[in-house]
């Protein structure tokens, strides 16, 4: 019989949605869910997956925890955490309870950018490493921005209908967190994904331009968009009560879309057999709850 499929982060955001896809495609019995709190997660443990607790900053606990455990997705710790010692630990436990295979959830980087995201960039780069150091199967899942988290930022700045970030007018290509996660509950569910990476973006390219038409539209009033330097960004962003840190770490992802980061590909379409959420689509369905 093949060993369990674990999901790490299966309390947050994209975790839940891959243990959703993936109870779609495997039975319940060959799917584990790895939690800080794993009462949060009782309806899954009612539906038959194996819902164990862990803590990437307590190694002890780990490895137990991964018992039985043949693939594994490592969700990636927050920002501002001390995430390389977070994944290390993971890695390593997973290599000493005798995982066979890690999926990792990098960010998308262009190939031959040397454009840095504070934090993830370098994550990243040190996660990769450990990763083929630990002579397992490895997947890396490179996503895009989250679509609906971008949407977030710009409807936050848009109260007097002009969009004022750093993205410049570069094509982006992002896709929702939704349409990762079906992606990553494929490549978890099938074979022959080792040594493989996929970069899970949307498949068609807009600029902060076509948020500002879409949103108009949408609205009834219309949006225009305004390419600003990062420190009056920041300026606004501080006068807004956000924390300092959090306005330079957000600015850098509309920076990182102006450096074109995020190109579009058809890795999600290949894996799920359908075209990315698009831009509008998304839009529509934020505004409309
Ligand atoms: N591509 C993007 O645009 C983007 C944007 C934001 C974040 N990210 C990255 O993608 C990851 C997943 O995104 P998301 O939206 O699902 O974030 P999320 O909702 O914040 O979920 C993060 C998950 O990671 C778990 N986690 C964090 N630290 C942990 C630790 N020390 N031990 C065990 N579990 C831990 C959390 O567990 P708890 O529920 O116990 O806290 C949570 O379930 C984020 O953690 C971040 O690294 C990407």
């Amino acid at each position: 019989m093949s060993g369990l499929i674990m999901v790490t982060g299966a309390g947050g955001e994209l975790g839940r949605q891959v243990v959703e896809f993936l109870l779609e495609r495997v039975p319940a019995d060959r799917v584990a869910a790895l939690a800080r709190r794993p009462e949060t997660l009782a309806d899954l443990a009612e539906r038959g997956v194996s819902v164990r607790h862990g803590d990437y900053e307590e190694p002890d606990g780990l490895e137990a925890a991964f018992d039985g455990v043949e693939k594994l997705l490592l969700i990636s710790a927050r920002t501002f955490t001390d995430a390389k010692t977070a994944h290390r630990n993971v890695i390593h436990a997973a290599k000493a309870a005798g995982v066979r295979h890690i999926h990792y959830t990098a960010i998308q980087h262009r190939a031959g950018s040397a454009f840095v995201i504070p934090q993830v960039t370098e994550w990243d780069e040190y996660t990769e490493k450990e990763l083929t150091a630990s002579g397992l199967d490895v997947t890396v899942l490179r996503n895009s921005q989250y679509l609906e988290s971008f949407d977030k930022l710009i409807g936050e700045l848009a109260p007097d209908h002009v969009i004022r970030v750093p993205a410049a007018h570069t094509p982006t290509a992002l896709a929702t967190r939704g349409d990762m996660a079906e992606a990553t509950a494929a490549v978890l569910a099938t074979d022959g994904h080792a040594g493989h990476s996929y970069t899970l973006a949307g498949s068609r390219a807009f600029t902060l331009d076509d948020v500002a038409a879409i949103l108009g539209e949408l609205t009834g009033t219309p949006v225009t968009y305004q390419d600003t330097p990062i420190e009056d960004y920041v300026a606004a962003r501080l006068q807004a009560g956000m924390p300092e840190p959090w306005a330079w770490f957000t600015g850098a992802w509309f920076q990182a879309i102006a450096a074109g980061e995020f190109t579009p590909t058809d890795d999600i379409e290949r894996l799920i057999g359908r075209p990315t959420t698009s831009l509008r689509a998304l839009l529509t369905q934020q505004r409309s709850r």
